[in-house]
């Protein structure tokens, strides 16, 4: 082969890779540009992490010490998150998320003309009382893996519990919420037992 053959076979693979890097090109403009009708990440509710990792480490108390103390009109500004997908007024219909009005108390994956996910379809029977909403909006994800609700849960206690209660003034007719429990009780009785425990040792030996 003479050099000029060469040339050929050089020129040849830059115009084919000037040609991919075209159809690359065009082909990002062509598809990036193009949200999917139905986001498959998750848009709302992400709520990053306290930078001291502070509240993060805190555990959670029971549903019922939150939901005792919850700020209705706070639930309300809670559920801006929600209502890019969900209806709660009366008569509201269902839009990407079935329509909420009612919903607490109401059976789940129950409103008429959803089409429900199978990982919700099969909790039919089970009803969305305080603390399954509760689980619910912490980690839909967790809740029922498998579910279409594209929303990473809300990880703030107060926020959720905040939207829970507004939820149930959306009813015809709102439950009561739980009260407070009474948290010494438990820690209380684990601390006489922990006392009452060194006594028995000598005794067993
Ligand atoms: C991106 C859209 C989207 C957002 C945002 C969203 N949801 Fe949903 N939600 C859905 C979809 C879709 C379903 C049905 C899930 C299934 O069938 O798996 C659903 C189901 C539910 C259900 C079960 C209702 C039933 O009839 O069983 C409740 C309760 C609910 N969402 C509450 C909320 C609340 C409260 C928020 C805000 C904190 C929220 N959702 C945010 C889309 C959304």
């Amino acid at each position: 082969m003479d050099s000029f053959e060469w040339n050929k076979i050089f020129g040849g693979l830059l115009a084919g890779l000037v040609a991919l890097l075209g159809v690359s090109i065009a082909s990002d403009m062509m598809f990036t540009r193009h949200l999917p009708e139905k986001p498959g990440y998750e848009v709302a509710g992400v709520e990053e992490a306290p930078a001291d990792g502070g509240a993060a480490v805190e555990a959670e108390k029971p549903a019922a010490f939150y939901l005792a103390s919850a700020d209705v009109a706070k639930g309300e500004a809670v559920f801006k998150k929600c209502s890019a997908c969900h209806n709660a007024a009366a008569g509201g219909g269902n839009g990407t998320g079935p329509a909420l009005h009612g919903v607490v108390g109401r059976g789940i994956a129950s409103h008429p003309g959803f089409n429900y996910s199978d990982a919700l379809g099969g909790m039919k029977g089970k009803n969305w009382d305080f603390e399954s909403l509760w689980g619910w909006l912490k980690s839909p994800k967790a809740y029922a893996a498998g579910n279409k609700m594209s929303f990473a849960g809300i990880s703030k206690p107060e926020d959720r519990a905040a939207v829970i209660a507004w939820l149930n003034t959306q009813s015809a007719s709102p439950l009561p919420l739980p009260a407070a429990p009474a948290e010494d009780a438990a820690p209380a009785a684990e601390a006489a037992e922990a006392e009452a425990a060194p006594a028995a040792d000598p005794a067993a030996k």
